[in-house]
């Protein structure tokens, strides 16, 4: 078995994390729920959810991670708590799941930039949609899709995933940061700001059973949290970083980039009237965005420029979800990496076809890792960290880090206690708002 890699630096390893928290999840998701679920307010819910919950669940994964330095099934074996591995499965049927409609939408992503650049959504931004979301054009977007993140993934952890992450996330802040100014001399454009940020508390109030799963599931699928991808990271992590300083600059940066994408996407929508979409499904941001650069001035540069930054969040989010599966299985087996990541990668570009083919279906595959899988991988990370694995878990904590054992302390009482709670609260509500979907319950029964 060859010898297992390692981040050529602290550095490389951040951008790889930022990599995969920053994607579809902020730019295309995040300022959508914020808009439709009362602003400002919504927002303050997510980021409690973010710094409360999202953050000292990241310092567990850290942990589990950097004092197994392994996979995340094997790790739990390797702690010496075996029969947990059944939480590392979790995550790695999980991360095939996501990556399965994940990839779908990065071929939609992949359909808007060749759009951009030939002018095909201006005409009809509805009728563009219908042609590249579902059907032959849509699953064969998502295999290029999937060849592009198999193609990374098998290049290896520095040769492949440093190396690109290094380029990719400076270029997403770049191009990012650039649009924001650009939209900012839009007309309209502080009507966008006001709309996404003027707090609405009365959505909120009403209707707080849905929004808090939506607002906890958001802030643990923008980390990138459950899956046991950060797990799989840090195992390819030094002693002497300090994991909450590391943690702390990941969720920082990660809440910046969303919070900027919201700065881009709500000039452009106000620059038209009409644009400002009702609600947030999953074509809407597409056709609406699509629909206001057909018709502001320089839209089409913009649109182009906006697609690339979703395309390369996208990809640099993908290839750690098809890392989970492939580190597992060269860990496990000793296989070569090429083939097994090539393997894998067409696995899930096949269990991901019937989302390619009905926007539906890929609602339904989307509805159960947020409401269900994630909260519930993340509910079994943290009960394991605060009351199964012993005090190592709590001294690797200390390792490197600057924060004191107060801090340590803090949060081990924290993620035995607060956590738990918070998660089951969730994932009650989020079993419920299934529920309601599928019609099985009329209406919300705890906080209806
Ligand atoms: N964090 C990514 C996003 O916001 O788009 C998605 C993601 C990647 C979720 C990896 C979960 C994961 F394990």
């Amino acid at each position: 078995m060859s010898e297992r890699e390692t981040w050529t630096s602290r550095v490389g390893f951040i951008l790889a994390a930022v990599g995969s928290a920053v994607g579809l999840g902020n730019i295309w998701s995040f300022p959508f729920q914020t808009a439709s679920n009362g602003g400002a307010a919504f927002l303050v819910v997510y980021l409690l959810a973010v710094f409360l919950i999202g953050f000292p669940a990241m310092l567990g994964e850290f942990v589990i991670g950097r004092r197994s330095e392994q996979n995340a099934v094997e790790a739990f074996r390797s702690l010496g708590f075996g029969e947990w591995s059944v939480a590392g499965g979790l995550g790695v049927v999980g991360s095939f799941v996501t990556l399965a409609f994940y990839s779908v939408v990065g071929g939609w992503v992949l359909s808007y930039i060749v759009g951009s650049v030939t002018g095909a959504y201006l005409g009809d931004p509805g009728a563009y949609f219908g042609a590249v979301s579902a059907g032959p054009i849509a699953v064969a977007t998502h295999a290029v899709f999937m060849a592009l993140t198999i193609g990374i993934v098998a290049l290896g952890v520095t040769d492949g995933i440093e190396r690109a992450t290094k380029v990719m996330v400076p270029a997403i802040f770049v191009l990012i940061g650039g649009l924001a100014v650009w939209v900012s001399t839009l007309d309209g454009a502080s009507d966008g700001y006001s709309y996404y940020l003027s707090p609405d508390v009365s959505v909120i109030a009403g209707d707080l059973a849905g929004i808090v799963p939506s607002a906890v599931g958001q802030a643990f699928f923008t980390l990138s949290l459950g899956f046991g991808v950060m797990i799989a990271y840090s195992s390819y992590l030094g002693r002497d970083d300090s994991l909450p300083a590391d943690g702390s600059a990941i969720v920082v940066v990660n809440t910046l980039v969303a919070l900027l994408a919201g700065f881009v996407v709500f000039p452009v929508l106000f620059a038209i009237e009409g644009a400002v979409p009702e609600s947030g499904g999953a074509g809407t941001a597409f056709t609406a965005l699509a629909s206001a650069f057909s018709q502001i001035p320089g839209g089409q540069a913009i649109g182009l420029g906006f697609f690339v930054v979703l395309l390369l969040a996208a990809l640099s989010s993908s290839i750690s979800l098809l890392e989970v599966p492939t580190s597992f299985v060269v860990d496990r087996t000793g296989y070569d990496r090429t083939p097994t990541a090539v393997g894998l990668g067409v696995l899930v570009a096949i269990a991901g076809v019937p989302t390619a083919l009905d926007t539906g279906i890929l609602g339904w595959y989307n509805d159960v890792v947020f409401n269900l899988l994630l909260p519930l991988a993340v509910l079994v990370i943290a009960v394991f960290v605060g009351w199964v694995a012993d005090d190592q878990l709590a001294e690797e904590l200390d390792l490197g880090s600057s924060f004191g054992d107060d801090f340590s302390t803090v949060w081990l009482w924290w993620i035995r206690i607060v956590i738990p709670v918070a998660i089951g609260g969730t994932l009650l509500l989020g079993i419920q708002s299934l529920l309601v979907k599928a019609g099985v319950l009329s209406a919300p029964v705890i906080l209806g």
